[in-house]
């Protein structure tokens, strides 16, 4: 190649990437229009790498309050190679989580390793269709009849892993037990392929927060290829259920799991509601979605109860006031659920303090305005639980636990730990039952204390104590059989 050439080479390569960045970069200014104030970063790499830094060390809160504390509640950086819109507030998220102009599914990069056909990824129709039929299975009506196999599962795990030990490590613990319970509602008693779904689920994690680039060696590309294995195991589990959903015809003792309830349901014309691909790719959403979050949460709890005997005191109070009623051994049902009120409400203050997810993002299908500004078709909206839950105004004293705060109603999506609108977590009875199920054993058959320190977290991307949460443990009664 003549000297010629390589100068044309150069130059239009200058000129591609000079224009590249000049029309993200005015893009990021909205073309002119009123956009939120803030920066923009480095062209490209934006904001991208100190979030994921502060997602690592814990202090993505502060990431977000910094920029809040700079530039006010509504402001803009660029995240994941998008130009992003931050809102923060209880009226910001209200107008996140209710927009029909921000859609979820384009930006982060969970929708796309969870596949093209889960809820995460779709949005209108679809995901209302996909959001109707997990709901028949996750709504109360369902799971109630569930709470008696979750109180024998909850029991034998404690028998199993904490009885009789004067020590164990509270998270990787909180994990097995939710990723049972969760595997065996949506998949039913599935043991040969739990191990190998186990192993993926840790990858496709380490993909959810990364930079999408799709390539050998990163931790997306690992997260994407975890993904598509455990899909094929989830296709296998569907194939044999069909089969056998052909010789239970006649029977009246059909399975009741999330995958065979999804391949009974039928449309209008008696067709299979969701396709196989819709099917496969929402039962690996659901038991992604509900494994580490809850898992967090529990274990949180358990810190929290560990430093705070007055919490716990009536605790016991009222689990043992459940128990008076009840024969030993004698498995918890639904209304038994709903007399720990207090049990919910330490639950609710923990995820106010430590949220699972500490917020999410939407992408503008339109241009749209917030408060004046212009948030321009193809920007990313971000909202964060965490600001809004340690607003002085509304929970006064915010760094106090305090579960007596959830007796009194408070202002809407002000408390965000579930989300809100279209897009709530669908999960959130099933997070209830497991939660009181599990503390009503726990606190009634155990004394602890932590080994390590208390305030020492990761977000990976849901919270987890450094060195997983260490405690000794005492058995103060033996009523788990
Ligand atoms: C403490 C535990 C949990 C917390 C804190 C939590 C939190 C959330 C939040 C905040 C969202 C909404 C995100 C957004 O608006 O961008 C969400 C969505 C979702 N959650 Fe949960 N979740 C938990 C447990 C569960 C469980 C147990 C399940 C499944 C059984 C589940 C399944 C889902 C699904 C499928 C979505 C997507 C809903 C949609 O896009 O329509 N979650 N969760």
């Amino acid at each position: 190649m003549d000297y010629y050439c390589v100068t044309v080479l150069v130059a239009v390569l200058l000129v591609t990437v000079g224009t590249h960045i000049y029309l993200v970069r005015r893009r990021g200014r909205g073309g002119g229009r009123c956009v939120p104030p803030g920066s923009l970063g480095v062209p490209l790499i934006g904001h991208t790498l100190g979030f994921v830094r502060s997602m690592r060390a814990n202090r993505v809160d502060q990431f977000f309050r910094d920029r809040i504390s700079r530039y006010g509640a509504v402001s803009k950086l660029s995240l994941l190679g998008r130009p992003t819109a931050l809102l923060a507030g209880p009226a910001a998220n209200k107008f996140v989580f209710f927009n029909p102009s921000l859609v979820l599914g384009r930006a982060a990069s969970l929708p796309h390793i969870l596949g093209e056909r889960s809820l995460l990824a779709l949005h209108g129709d679809d995901h209302r269709r996909i959001r109707g039929a997990l709901m028949d299975f996750l709504g109360p009506e369902m799971l109630r009849v569930h709470v008696g196999r979750i109180d024998a599962q909850v029991r034998q795990h404690l028998q199993d892993s904490w009885a009789g030990r004067t020590a164990v490590t509270v998270h990787p613990l909180m994990k097995r037990l939710t990723f049972d319970i969760i595997t065996a509602l949506v998949l039913g008693n599935n043991n040969e392929v739990k191990g190998a779904l186990d192993r993926d689920l840790v990858n496709i994690f380490e993909g959810a927060m990364a930079i999408p680039v799709n390539l050998p060696f990163t931790a997306y590309r690992r997260s994407i290829l975890a993904s598509r294995r455990a899909r094929l195991i989830l296709q296998g589990i569907m194939r044999d259920k069909k089969a056998r959903r052909r010789l239970q015809e006649e029977e009246e003792d059909k399975d009741d799991d999330l995958l065979s309830c999804l391949l009974s349901m039928t449309d209008n014309h008696g067709q299979q509601l969701l396709s196989n691909d819709e099917i496969v790719d929402n039962t690996l959403a659901t038991v992604v979605a509900a494994h580490g979050s809850l898992a967090a949460l529990m274990t949180f709890m358990v810190r929290q109860l560990a430093d705070d005997p007055d919490t716990l005191a009536a605790m016991v109070e009222e689990h043992e006031e459940i128990a008076k009623n009840k024969a030993p051994g004698e498995a918890l049902v639904w209304d038994d659920l709903s007399k720990m009120t207090f049990t919910w409400r330490v639950a609710q203050e923990t995820l106010r303090l430590v949220p699972p997810v500490f917020g999410s993002s939407r992408v503008a299908v339109d241009d749209i305005e917030y408060k004046g500004y212009c948030i321009p078709k193809g920007w990313q909206v971000f909202w964060v639980a965490d600001v809004t839950h340690r607003d002085p105004r509304i929970f006064p004293d915010p760094a106090k636990f305090d579960p007596s705060r959830f007796s009194t109603r408070m202002p809407a999506c002000s408390f965000a730990a579930f989300g809100a609108g279209p897009r709530m977590c669908p999960g959130i009875d099933l997070v209830r039952i497991e939660t009181l199920v599990t503390m009503h054993h726990l606190v009634r058959n155990f004394t602890w204390k932590l080994s390590g320190e208390r305030n020492t977290f990761v977000r990976d991307p849901f919270p987890s104590p450094l060195h997983g949460l260490p405690i000794q443990l005492r058995q103060a009664a033996q009523r788990l059989s």
